[in-house]
């Protein structure tokens, strides 16, 4: 069993996948809040600019510069899951703001309008399966000397209590999902010398990969809705029955446990903070 994302798929993946950040929102948001300033504030945005959200999911980051560049500013999110481009747009409609727009889009071959200052992205950009042509794609989307600036999970290894739901898991499962370097998924860009190449060759220079960590703090419930909701396991589990479900809980639980000193526990968000311009 892969963590990979396949082309073929990719519509199908996210269609799933999405409907879990739907429900899980709140907590990723939270979780997820420094992530999103961090490529703000590399941005360097202001007010009055255009700016695009690559895979925006709900559309935290793009809020966040939308508040950068004000309402004479633009802030666009583009994703290619139907369900979450439907909550960004209502979340924007609850909010008020003003200057925000949602697409549905292949962020790898939707043709944009060129004529964004900068495009962001938290999490959006690993899952590419032709990533040089989709890099090349989003640097015809800045004007010249746009900005890039993304925010892309380190190797597993150093995001260590990602794997510990799965080795715990591993006893139950027929197939405990495998993350294949350098292939479209979490971890796609992990290796930052590939991604250095992939975007110079799709157009930007001047790329800088920074490490970031954000130790947010988590409730034991939420690591373990982390583990079991959101990572790999859920689709590992969609199709187990219910005594298995119920083992891997217990085991994922038993696993996670000594993670967490008095009902708190410190999910290391290891990632690479990259920008580039166009
Ligand atoms: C890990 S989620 C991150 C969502 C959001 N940026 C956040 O941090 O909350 C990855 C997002 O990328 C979107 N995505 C994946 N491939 C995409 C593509 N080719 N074009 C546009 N969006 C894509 C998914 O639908 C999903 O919403």
């Amino acid at each position: 069993m892969s963590d990979t994302v396949l082309e073929k798929d990719m519509s199908a993946y996210w269609d799933r996948a999405g409907k879990v950040w739907v429900e899980q929102q709140a907590l990723l948001d939270r979780l997820y809040a420094p992530i999103a300033k961090a490529v703000v504030d590399r941005a360097d945005l202001r007010a009055g600019e255009r700016v695009l959200d690559v895979g925006c999911g709900a559309g935290a980051t793009t809020f966040e510069a939308a508040w950068r560049v004000g309402p004479q500013g633009q802030a666009v999110g583009a994703d290619i899951s139907g369900a979450l481009v439907e909550l960004a747009r209502r979340r924007a409609g609850e909010a008020g703001l003003e200057g925000v727009d949602f697409v549905l889009a292949d962020a790898q071959t939707h043709a944009f309008a060129p004529r964004f200052d900068a495009v962001v992205s938290r999490f959006g950009v690993m899952f590419f399966p032709d990533p040089v042509a989709a890099f090349a794609n989003l640097r015809r989307a800045v004007t010249p000397g746009g900005r890039l600036v993304f925010a892309s999970w380190r190797g597993p290894e150093d995001n260590a209590i990602s794997l510990v739901p799965l080795q715990a898991a591993a006893p139950f499962l027929p197939a405990v999902p495998a993350f294949e370097k350098d292939a479209p998924g979490r971890f796609g860009l992990a290796d930052p010398d590939r991604t250095r190449t992939i975007l110079e060759a799709a157009g930007w220079h001047d790329v800088r990969i920074d490490r970031l960590d954000d130790p947010t703090p988590v409730s034991f419930d939420e690591l373990l809705t982390m583990s079991l909701r959101v990572g790999p396991l859920n689709p590992a589990l969609a199709n187990q029955d219910e005594t298995v479900r119920e083992k891997v809980r217990e085991a994922v639980t038993r696993a996670l446990e000594p993670h967490v000193k008095d009902g708190v526990a410190h999910m290391n968000s290891a990632c690479w903070l990259v920008s580039a311009e166009g």
